[in-house]
């Protein structure tokens, strides 16, 4: 790429979503109203001053919706129910006024891709015979093998195990077998059947009605599967999937017939045809789609205005890779007219702030966790790369999803024994894979104020907080110059003045050397040191700085990134 080349020109009155600071709330984990030890709604609303303090344009909310917390709330048993454990609809009501009144948009969770099986639609489909309209709202099929005792096909749950399971008919006997890529509690919902399209347009529109400002759609990748549900290829000798790159689109969809087939965009379109008889409504798909040209698909100008982008998420912090993925974002989701977006932490995955801690080699895969004999991550080290991570990302044009707690640069609690795991994952690989409790710990606010710092007044928590949570407290933070909050805060605040979500943005290479990365955004040169040694502070009005002794030493050292208005 040649010097100087502009890759995103400025978007003067973009749309809000495509600059916005997202916040992803986990409401079990966030504050807790009632001190029964799992969050709540009540207690997002008694805290949201602190959010709109931070800075934040919007908040995702994982799912608060009827469910038996199988898969904590990713296994909805009711669409259009809160569950009690997270409040009443008056709590809602009440929690969205509020995050109106400091204008704070939400958007919430819909997970189309499966139901819990204690949904109304499988219970029927279960009372039902195969071949009966109840159960074509889900993927039942007949075994394999001399009496139907083998699953369908190979297919395996994300979460460890066959994606298949087995239902004993009424007289005890085994029957057909149901899909679910996740728990088994989950089972696999049918998009070829009309009614479940149908169903769903509802679903979105009692909630549009309602006042959210969008969705975040769970597994957006999954929802059609190959016609005939074939075999997968790529499984490697433990039954976990194996990379598809190098392969083409079609190779790709033969080879993982569960994910990214074609027929899905059609569902994307009549989703997308339901949100715009709304105005200003935002739609985000997780969907987990790489490379990048093959995810951009799903973000069409008729399909999900943006989508997360893992392969960031994912990327080794190592300037040249970042350099590509970065650039690349820019440009295929550019290609089709969307922004890109930005994200370092949710709640599937190890926070960043311990990742970014941990050598490339020893990284669990997404979703596994950190497992008791993986080697001990290096947490100082990760926190400062965190930082650096966070304030390089804040600049990049396009929107930014934050994860709850990483603004405290709080780690993730590896530490938490199997008693406590509650991810499906840990159960189903006996242990194998802790899954991903470990950064869904509720947040410390309070140091000391009680047993769980303030997430409630009663101590109560349930995942307990790990001895070094006290230290991360909002309480410590707020006001203290270099606290991680601050350093947030004012990347927040300067991302704003100088309009950086829709800024004019090109690399900056007569700044850079080997061992850094800097580009300019609206006249901002936002540069991070990867490498060993110190690099000179280039000349220009010091905006923001990861690690605050940078005006002393006139020096960017080691994993730290400044911000410079030219
Ligand atoms: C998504 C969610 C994850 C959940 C899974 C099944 O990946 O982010 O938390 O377990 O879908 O719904
Ligand atoms: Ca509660």
């Amino acid at each position: 790429m040649p010097n100087h080349e502009i890759i995103a020109a400025a978007r003067p009155n973009a749309e809000w979503w495509r600059t916005a600071v997202i916040y992803q709330i986990y409401p079990r984990s966030f504050a807790d109203g009632n001190g029964d030890g799992i969050g709540d709604l009540p207690g997002v609303t008694s805290r949201l001053e602190s959010l709109a303090d931070l800075g934040i344009d919007a908040i995702w909310f994982s799912p608060f919706f009827k469910s038996p917390q199988k898969d904590a709330g990713y296994d909805i048993s009711d669409y259009k129910q809160i569950d009690p454990l997270f409040g009443t609809n008056e709590d809602l009501e009440e929690l969205l006024a509020k995050a109106k009144s400091l204008g704070i948009r939400i958007i919430v969770d819909i997970v189309p891709n499966h139901t819990s099986d204690q949904h109304a639609w499988f219970q029927a489909a279960l009372a039902a015979a195969p071949g009966s309209a109840e159960r074509d709202m889900y993927m039942f099929r007949e075994g394999k093998g001399e009496n139907g005792e083998l699953p369908p096909n190979n297919w395996q749950s994300i979460f460890g195990g066959p994606a298949w399971s087995r239902v004993t008919t009424a007289d005890g006997t085994p029957g057909q077998w149901y899909l679910h890529m996740f728990d088994s509690s989950q089972p696999d919902l049918n998009w070829e059947n009309p009614k479940v399209a149908d169903e769903f347009d509802e679903v979105l529109r009692f909630w549009l009605r309602k006042g959210v400002d969008g969705f975040r759609v769970d597994v957006a990748h999954g929802m059609v599967k190959r016609a005939g549900l074939p075999d997968a290829t790529i499984y490697d000798e433990n039954l976990r999937e194996r990379s598809i790159e190098g392969m083409t689109m079609a190779e790709a969809e033969e080879a993982v017939p569960y994910w990214g087939q074609s027929g899905v965009h059609d569902a994307i379109r009549r989703f997308r045809r339901v949100l715009d008889e709304f105005d200003d409504r935002a739609f985000c798909a997780e969907a987990s789609m790489s490379p990048l040209p093959r995810l951009a698909m799903w973000v069409r100008p008729d399909e999900y205005h943006q989508s997360f982008n893992f392969d960031y998420m994912h990327c080794a912090y190592e300037p040249a890779a970042l350099k590509k993925i970065i650039t690349d974002s820019i440009v295929e989701y550019g290609k089709v007219g969307a922004s890109s977006t930005w994200v370092l932490s949710n709640h599937d995955g190890i926070r960043h702030a311990t990742r970014l801690g941990i050598a490339p080699e020893n990284t669990p895969r997404p979703g596994d966790g950190i497992h008791p004999t993986d080697p001990m991550p290096d947490e100082a080290l990760g926190l400062r790369r965190a930082r650096a991570a966070t304030a390089f990302m804040l600049g990049l044009p396009g929107s930014s999803y934050l994860y709850q707690g990483e603004e405290l640069g709080l780690p993730e609690a590896w530490q938490l024994e199997g008693k406590y795991r509650q991810d499906p994952t840990y159960a189903r690989t006996n242990g194998e894979r802790v899954g991903r409790d470990g950064c869904r710990v509720p947040l410390p606010w309070e140091a000391d104020a009680t047993a769980s710092n303030g997430f409630n007044t009663t101590g109560e928590s349930w995942l307990p907080q790990p001895a070094n949570y006290r230290v991360f407290a909002r309480n410590l933070q707020t006001g203290v110059p270099g606290s991680t909050l601050e350093l947030y805060k004012r990347l927040l605040k300067e991302r704003k003045a100088f309009g950086l979500g829709a800024g004019e943005f090109r690399w900056a290479e007569e700044y850079q050397d080997k061992n850094t990365l800097a580009y300019i955004n609206n006249g901002v040169l936002v540069i991070c040191n990867f490498g060993p040694d110190a690099v000179v502070l280039p000349a220009g009005e010091l905006l923001v700085s990861t690690q605050h002794d940078v005006e002393l030493t006139r020096e960017i050292e080691h994993d730290q990134t400044v911000w410079i208005k030219l």
